[in-house]
């Protein structure tokens, strides 16, 4: 059987007329982590509890309101973001205007291209069946960074959460991070210097025929497929089985291999990863260059979800050989100061 029986290139899709022009290149200022204590001192004694909620990834953050953070206690949860991944809170008190002016600190405000309000995207619920390509959420259901097919895809991006189902619902989050760590050295040799094609084209197509909102014409971008973090200097895999159609060195067969593989590494990590399950208030705060997720659809009343996103532009992605795994930190610096399991939280 075969899996598309129809192209999508329909008379709507030919005839669109893009509002907006192409994305430009930008430089965002210095990345907040940067300017962050290490010890985190500030956060810290802010919270009431640290809790890790698995190794690689994912800490939540209780007894804390985001509101009340100030400049200094922002940097460093912008560096708890990226050596964790997600840090999550429940119980919120942020607004829509609160979150707005709270993601500014962070870098110049991000716009997906399917964003109609220039501040946020609105994040409903999806129903259907996560294993149907016939899904008009489909695409979404399957791991993704955050539109990666831009020049500068988001760093820190929230999603607060208006309301959730009682059930249902949650989001998976995975490290890229120790995705790439677990490869061989072998592969990940082999990986070091290759580029991805992310494309929003399918994207693009769907939110038209669905009758979607959408402002600017697809675009395909290489991207390397490992990049480093400009503030951990770890190396992480940057791929995107959302996005990315092919391997920009590989030929046709080897690259559709290639992908195989990094489809199935990346779905069968189940120690790298995160579920979070939602409430109304809850927050998450992830790295979207370094964390991969994906929303479970389906099982719940899709109307009893609705999230507000928000994000800033990340620096254009860039592999550093001098960049280190995880592992290679790990051994310089001792596994009790290993970034995902506690960094800077001595004392708690
Ligand atoms: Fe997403």
């Amino acid at each position: 059987m075969p899996i598309a029986t129809h192209t999508g290139l329909t008379e709507k899709v030919f005839s669109f007329k893009p509002i907006d022009p192409p994305v430009e290149e930008i430089q965002p200022p210095p990345d907040r982590a940067l300017f962050a204590d290490p010890r985190k001192s500030a956060l810290l004694a802010a919270v009431t509890k640290v809790k890790h909620l698995t190794p690689y990834i994912g800490t939540e953050l209780q007894g804390v309101q985001l509101s009340r953070l100030d400049e200094k206690q922002r940097d460093e949860l912008a560096l708890l973001v990226a050596e964790r991944g997600v840090v999550f809170f429940r119980d919120q008190d942020l607004t829509i205007e609160g979150q707005h002016e709270f993601t500014k600190h962070f870098g110049i405000q991000d716009r997906d291209p399917n964003q109609v309000d220039p501040r946020h995207v609105t994040i409903l619920g999806r129903g259907g069946d996560i294993r149907s390509f016939q899904n008009a959420s489909g695409a979404f259901a399957e791991y993704h960074s955050d539109h990666s097919f831009e020049i500068n895809p988001p760093s820190y991006t929230m999603l607060r959460m208006v309301k959730s189902p009682e059930y249902g619902g949650d989001t998976i989050f995975t490290s890229q991070t120790a995705l790439f760590d677990k490869l061989s050295p072998t592969f990940q040799k082999t990986f070091e210097g290759l580029h991805a094609v992310h494309s929003s084209e399918n994207v693009f197509i769907n939110t038209i025929n669905s009758g979607g909102t959408t402002f600017r014409l697809p675009v395909r971008r290489e991207h390397p497929l490992i990049r480093t973090h400009p503030v951990t200097s770890l190396k992480a895999l940057f791929y995107n089985p959302a996005f990315v159609v092919n391997i920009a060195e590989l030929k046709a067969s080897e690259s559709f291999h290639t992908l195989n593989f990094l489809r199935d590494h990346l779905h069968s990590a189940d120690d790298l990863t995160v579920r979070w399950h939602w409430e109304a208030g809850s927050v998450a705060f992830w790295d979207n260059r370094v964390v991969i997720h994906r929303a479970i659809p389906g099982g719940y009343n899709t109307e009893e979800r609705e999230g507000k996103r928000t994000a800033v532009y990340g620096e254009r992605p860039y592999w550093d050989p001098n960049g280190k795994t995880l592992s290679e930190w790990q051994a310089e610096n001792g596994p009790d100061e290993a970034p995902v399991v506690k960094l800077g939280l001595d004392g708690f």
